[in-house]
């Protein structure tokens, strides 16, 4: 079931738990999530980045995949398909193509600026009945492009932000895109706890979920985290099996070189990436 993501993170806001977001690459990428998700019973979001909707041809392909997959695959769970770190013309596209959700990530201009355009965004894709997740602060390192400095969100700009109507917050609390360095000082709490002052209840989204250590995961979720964005632990996962397959000579043997077998670990180990982190994430069975 198609869905704006609006009415899932609010539930898992006032449930205790985050609904994960699963950035998606292809067709194999898509099908491993809504399995997992449907077989689980957990609310899912895909994760469209500009990067990805372009390698997949654009955004109106990804609305007819992830449209034609939900019908024929007969998945009943709660599915947005979510524009991930969106530029400002990027998040109108989007919008036009049949998103169901989008994030304008305004983060790199200045809080006014940022204020001006969220709130563009919020009436556009509010009239639409899609959700809007903005962000303040930056998130480190790189995202296909995307690259943040990752500075601390100031809690009284995200209370600035919030204030516009927006559905779910992306603040930068210290989490990073990709892997997380070996002198990483980990996520900020104190930080955390005061946007979440300021902000009430509204859902926040802490990106840059590989890696994190669960304690700390779980913890970001008691003050208010609502939805975690994962990518590069399933591209990791994705690569080491494929490549296991084929340094284990698989490929040479029989039909081994069938895409529908070259593919198949690395599907499978998405996956196996998606449950470990439902489980994680509390939110198996909420659908
Ligand atoms: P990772 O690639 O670090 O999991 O981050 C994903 C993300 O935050 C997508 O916006």
């Amino acid at each position: 079931m198609l869905v704006s993501a609006k009415e899932m993170l609010d539930k898992a806001l006032e449930g205790h738990y985050a609904v994960g977001q699963f950035n998606i690459n292809n067709l194999e990428w898509t099908k491993a999530i809504l399995e997992t998700a449907q077989e689980l019973k957990s609310p899912v979001i895909l994760g469209v980045s500009e990067g990805a909707g372009k390698y997949m041809t654009g955004y109106k392909t990804v609305v007819k995949m992830v449209e034609g997959m939900v019908e024929e695959m007969g998945i009943t769970v709660p599915v947005a398909i979510h524009l991930d770190h969106g530029s400002y013309e990027g998040a109108k596209k989007a919008i036009e193509a049949g998103f169901t959700s989008v994030m304008f990530d305004g983060s790199h201009y200045s809080i006014d600026e940022n204020v001006e355009k969220t709130k563009d965004i919020v009436n556009l894709a509010h009239s639409k009945g899609i959700s809007v997740e903005a962000e303040v602060g930056s998130i480190g390192g790189e995202e296909d492009g995307v690259v943040g400095t990752g500075e601390f969100a100031d809690p009284a700009e995200c209370k600035m932000i919030a204030d516009l109507g927006i559905d779910f917050l992306a603040a930068g609390i210290g989490n990073i895109h990709g892997v997380y360095p070996e002198n990483w000082q980990g996520l900020n709490f104190d930080v955390l706890a005061e946007i979440q002052k300021e902000v009430g209840k509204l859902p926040l989204v802490l990106h840059g979920g590989t890696g994190i250590p669960t304690d700390m995961i779980k913890e970001a979720i008691s003050l208010g985290v609502s939805k975690i964005n994962v990518n590069t632990e399933c591209q990791l996962a994705f690569a080491d099996a494929t490549r296991k397959y084929i340094e284990a000579g698989k490929d040479k043997e029989g039909k081994g070189f069938d895409p529908r077998k070259l593919l198949a670990p690395g599907t499978q180990a998405i996956k196996d990436t998606v449950k470990e982190k439902m489980e994680i994430f509390g939110s198996i069975g909420k659908a």
